[in-house]
């Protein structure tokens, strides 16, 4: 079995708008529904849980069944924190084992290439992360925004999600974190290599337009990309041909 977890326990304070982000329409649908649909639509999912920030489970549900969802076999309060939530959707899922997938409820353009990359690697490994190569360079900075590292680039990657598990695996990570009283964590595979350092974490390669919204600005852009996907569907051939289509068109989007 295979389960999606959507989490969408965040009320986006970053976009700043009074309901959470995922709530947003964008291209006609609330951001939610178009993540959603990416798990509903891919054969390797069985399962879907959708944990969604407290006091909006009426909204979360409502839009569930009116999209007709039927993986979705839950709909439940998210916590304080992300990995909060996780621990939520982790005793959600129950004892049995299966693999399990974090994926944010706001990055709504994520593809299904990506989905099943992430499923074919739990047969080697038991945890699988997703991320892109930076553009920009990236800079350690001190407290007082002085430089105090610039990592070499080529080894440097931005994580984004899914981020995948057999789910002993992220059982374990978060059983250790649970009795360590200095624990952070801004994401699943942080904990798992930080409680687990042995597991090796496979990386594969995400895509730029897997964005998270997060600031005003990605609502428009995350927007823009779905009318020129719509736009072009009827052409693709496979994923590169849509990226070079894209690359091309974006240009003119943003000096446009
Ligand atoms: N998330 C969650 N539970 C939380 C906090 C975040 O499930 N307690 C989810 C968000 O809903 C989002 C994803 O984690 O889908 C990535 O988090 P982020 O972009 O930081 O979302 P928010 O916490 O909503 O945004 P902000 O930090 O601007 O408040």
């Amino acid at each position: 079995r295979t389960v999606a977890v959507v989490l969408a326990g965040g009320t986006g304070t970053r976009v700043g708008l009074g309901i959470p982000k995922q709530l947003l329409k964008i291209a006609g649908k609330p951001i939610l529904e178009h993540t959603i649909t990416v798990f509903e639509s891919a054969p390797e999912i069985d399962e879907i849980i959708v944990l969604m920030a407290p006091g909006f489970l009426t909204e979360a549900r409502q839009i569930v069944d009116k999209a007709g969802f039927r993986k979705v076999s839950q709909v439940i309060e998210g916590g304080d924190t992300r990995n909060a939530t996780t621990r939520l959707a982790l005793a959600a899922i129950g004892p049995d084992d299966c693999n399990v997938l974090f994926h944010d409820a706001v990055r709504p353009l994520l593809s299904p290439r990506i989905v099943r990359e992430c499923v074919n690697a739990l047969w080697t490994y038991s945890a699988v992360d997703v991320a892109i190569p930076s553009a920009d360079t990236i800079i350690q900075v001190d407290e007082d925004d002085c430089i105090t590292d610039i990592p070499v680039r080529s080894r440097l990657r931005r994580g984004q999600t899914p981020q995948a598990f057999r789910s002993g695996t992220i059982r374990a990570a978060y059983a250790l974190a649970a009795e360590d009283p200095e624990f952070s964590a801004t994401d699943d595979c942080g904990v798992v290599l930080r409680y687990l350092p042995e597991v090796p974490i496979k990386v594969i390669e995400g895509s730029d337009e897997n964005i998270k919204v997060t600031h005003p600005v990605d609502v428009h852009l995350a927007d823009k990309l779905f009318q020129l996907a719509a736009a072009q569907a009827p052409r693709l051939v496979d994923e590169r041909a849509y990226v070079e289509e894209l690359s091309g068109r974006t240009v003119v989007v943003f000096g446009g």
